[in-house]
């Protein structure tokens, strides 16, 4: 029997899909809304081949309020939102902004109204470690702590920042009007998740990230270059102030980030603590040359790389203090840097076409 529903929001994309399958193995009901922007419904039938169940998949937009509502309607038994759907690319936020308010301010807003109009009243948001901005003009917030002033340094992080400001708004007025009413109004709760930077992929080889356009992140550009697409990686400057001169950054393995979701759901049942915002990230920081060497020893040879100035808006340190999220939800990562690139590897080898290709034949004929 399943112990609960949850509609997962953007739960087609990277993380939505990984958290789909661990909610799937933890006995719960998964409905996705998701309308294919930046992935591919071939995601769904991979989570099957690996958990044996399926999540029911709505193509629908989560900016229109109706479609949600519909969805809300057809299944009463959904008791708690995890919301990924969101434009994710940091360059692009600055030259298309109102496009990037619309989808991740809006269309938050609207899941929200949904939300409320249908009682539901948990929501494990995903925020980002870009919300803090550069951290490191604060000598003593690295690693950085969820008590770090938040500043970011760009339109897709500024979205962030609203929308958790949004929940934290819209559970304090719910809670109040509940206990002006004379009811207790704990049931409403929000998670606000900072995730880290995620890496890796399902160590079957059958799931992992398949960005639709242009990767903009370090490991699935890495992953091209390993496989041909790419003839080098640029390295966006080699003259910060770390060991190697490169900056640094928090890679935490997805299926470690998915279960953080799982424990947070139930942190909110369980707990009741209104909103609260938790770090999700290993407390390691590594260097691009750190991953570089890494990734090269998963695919076995080195990889071919140039030094480049710094990239625009990029900041030295982006390492969490997991310690909220270690002792309050009892979550930990578990996976290793090493697993991640392994697991991204096997990934890439077998889908060079990520999921516009068949599984590998052994899956299908189990
Ligand atoms: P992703 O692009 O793989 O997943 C997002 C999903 O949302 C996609 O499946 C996309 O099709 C869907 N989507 C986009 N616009 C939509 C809309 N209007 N209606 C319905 N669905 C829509 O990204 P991801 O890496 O899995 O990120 C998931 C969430 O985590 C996002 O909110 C992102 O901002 C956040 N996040 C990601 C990272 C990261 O490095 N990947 C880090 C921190 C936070
Ligand atoms: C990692 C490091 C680059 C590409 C971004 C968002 C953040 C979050 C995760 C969503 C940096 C360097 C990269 C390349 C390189 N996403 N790099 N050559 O910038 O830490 O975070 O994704 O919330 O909000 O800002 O991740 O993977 O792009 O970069 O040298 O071709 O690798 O300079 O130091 P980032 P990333």
């Amino acid at each position: 029997m399943a112990v609960g529903s949850v509609l997962v929001t953007g739960g087609t994309g990277y993380i939505g899909s990984f958290t789909t399958l661990a909610l799937l193995e933890a006995g719960y009901k998964v409905v996705i809304v998701d309308n294919l922007y930046n992935s591919s419904q071939e995601c769904v039938n991979r989570i099957e081949l690996i958990c044996g169940k399926r999540p029911q998949l709505y193509d629908v937009d989560i900016t229109d309020e109706a479609a949600l509502d519909k969805v809300f309607d057809e299944h009463p038994d959904i008791d708690n939102v995890i919301h990924f759907a969101a434009l994710k690319a940091v360059g692009e936020s600055g030259e298309i902004p109102l496009e990037y308010y619309r989808v991740n301010v809006y269309g938050s807003l609207c899941l929200l109204q949904s939300m409320a109009k249908h009682n539901v009243t948990n929501i494990v948001f995903s925020s980002s470690a870009t919300v803090y901005g550069d951290a490191t003009r604060f000598p003593d917030m690295i690693p950085i702590p969820e008590h770090c002033p938040m500043e970011a340094t760009n339109v897709y992080g500024r979205t962030k920042i609203t929308v958790e400001g949004m929940i934290q708004d819209h559970v304090r007025a719910m809670r109040n009007k509940a206990q002006k009413e004379g009811k207790s109004g704990e049931e409403f709760n929000g998670a606000l998740l900072r995730y880290f930077n995620p890496a890796g992929a399902h160590p079957s080889g059958i799931m992992g990230e398949d960005p639709q356009g242009v990767p903009y992140n370090l490991l699935p550009l890495l992953a091209q270059v390993a496989v041909g697409k790419r003839e080098k990686l640029f390295v966006f400057g080699d003259d910060y102030d770390s060991k190697d001169g490169t900056a640094i950054r928090d890679y935490i393995h997805i299926l470690d980030l998915a279960n953080g979701h799982l424990v947070a759901l139930n942190y909110l049942r369980d707990n009741h603590p209104g909103v609260k915002a938790w770090n999700l990230g290993t407390g390691k920081g590594s260097t691009v040359f750190d991953m570089i060497t890494a990734f090269s020893k998963a695919v076995g040879r080195d990889l071919p790389y140039e030094v480049k100035p710094r990239r625009d808006g990029d900041v030295l340190n982006l390492t969490a203090n997991p310690t909220l999220a270690n002792k309050e939800l009892g979550w930990k990562t578990q996976l290793t840097l090493e697993q991640a690139c392994e697991d991204l590897w096997r990934w890439t080898e077998n889908n060079p076409q990520g999921y516009r290709q068949e599984p590998p034949k052994e899956f299908v004929e189990k």
